[in-house]
C-alpha cells in the first residue's frame, strides 16, 4: 500500500504541450465557493482514523472545488492564480499523510501537484466528531471547523469544513483511492443532502495525474479586497465577500 501510494505521487508529470485545441477554463474564487450553512450533520466513525499513523497515505479522490482551489493557494502560496484550470485541481494527486503531535495539534502534510506540499494542523475540540483545523496559508493561516460528516469506518470519511470566513468545503479522504461506485453514490447523495452543489464537486484522481503547463500565480493585486477579522489573535482570518 505505502510504496505503491509513493510511486503514485511519482507518477505526477507535467508535461508541457502547447496545444492550440485545449480549452482553457479558468477556476474563478467567485464562481465556486459556497458558504456555510452553520450546522454540522455527524455521524459514529472509527476513531482509529484520528490516531497518528506515519505509513497511512490518505487519497482525496473527490472534494469541493473551493478545497481544491485553497489547497492550491497553499501549495503554490498564492491567493489568486493567473492561470489556474480545472484540469489542474483534477490533476492535483493529493494525498494526506500524518506527520506527528505537537503542541496538542495533529500535523498533516498535503502532497501534491506534482511534489509540492504543506502542513495542515487539527485537534479535536471537546465536541466528538468536531475538529479545530488550521491551513498555513494566506498570511499566518485560515482556521476553522471540521467535522466528519459521513464514514464507512473502514475505507473512507468525508470532512466538513466550515473556515471562520464562512467559506465551506468538503473533502472525502480515503485509504484505497477512487471511491467504489456504491460508495461514491452514497457520499455523493449525502453530500447533496448537506447542502453542497453537485456543479462544485471535484472528482480528482488520485494517480497518473498529468498537467500540461503549470498554474500560474497572480502577483499581490490591490484590486483585490483584503480585510482581517479579529476573532482569533493568533490566526487571523482572510475576509472574502462572495460576488452577488
Ligand atoms: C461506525 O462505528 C461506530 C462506533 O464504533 C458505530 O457506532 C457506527 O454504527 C459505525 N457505522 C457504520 C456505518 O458502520
Ligand atoms: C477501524 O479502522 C481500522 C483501521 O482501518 C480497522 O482495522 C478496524 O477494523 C476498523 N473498525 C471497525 C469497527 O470497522
Ligand atoms: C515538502 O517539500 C519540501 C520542498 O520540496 C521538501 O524539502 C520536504 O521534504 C517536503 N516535506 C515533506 C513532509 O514531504
Amino acid at each position: 500500500m505505502d510504496s505503491s501510494s509513493r510511486s503514485f505521487r511519482t507518477l505526477i508529470k507535467f508535461l508541457v504541450v502547447a496545444s492550440a485545441f485545449h480549452a482553457v477554463i479558468s477556476v474563478q474564487l467567485e464562481d465556486i465557493a459556497e458558504i456555510c450553512s452553520g450546522n454540522f450533520i455527524t455521524m459514529d466513525y472509527n476513531a482509529t482514523w484520528e490516531q497518528v499513523d506515519p505509513v497511512t497515505n490518505y487519497f482525496i479522490p473527490l472534494a469541493s472545488k473551493y478545497f481544491g482551489y485553497h489547497v492550491a493557494q497553499n501549495m503554490y502560496k498564492t491567493q489568486e492564480f493567473n492561470y489556474l484550470t480545472q484540469d489542474h485541481l483534477e490533476n492535483g494527486c493529493l494525498s494526506v499523510s500524518k506527520a506527528e503531535r505537537r503542541a496538542g495539534w495533529e500535523l498533516m502534510t498535503v502532497d501534491g501537484f506534482g511534489g509540492k506540499n504543506f502542513t495542515i494542523r487539527m485537534v479535536r475540540t471537546e465536541i466528538p466528531k468536531l475538529f479545530r483545523f488550521h491551513f498555513p496559508y494566506p498570511n499566518e493561516g485560515l482556521t476553522g471547523y471540521a467535522s466528519i460528516a459521513l464514514s464507512d469506518n473502514q475505507s473512507y470519511n468525508v470532512f466538513d469544513f466550515c473556515f471562520d470566513n464562512g467559506l465551506r468545503s468538503f473533502a472525502v479522504v480515503t485509504t484505497t483511492g477512487p471511491l467504489s461506485a456504491i460508495h461514491l453514490e452514497v457520499v455523493k447523495a449525502h453530500l447533496k443532502a448537506l447542502g453542497f452543489k453537485e456543479e462544485h464537486f471535484l472528482y480528482a484522481r488520485t494517480s497518473d495525474c498529468e498537467i500540461e503547463t503549470e498554474p500560474s500565480p497572480a502577483p499581490p493585486s490591490i484590486k483585490y479586497p483584503k480585510y482581517f477579522i479579529a476573532t482569533n489573535i493568533l490566526h487571523p482570518t482572510f475576509f472574502w465577500s462572495k460576488k452577488k
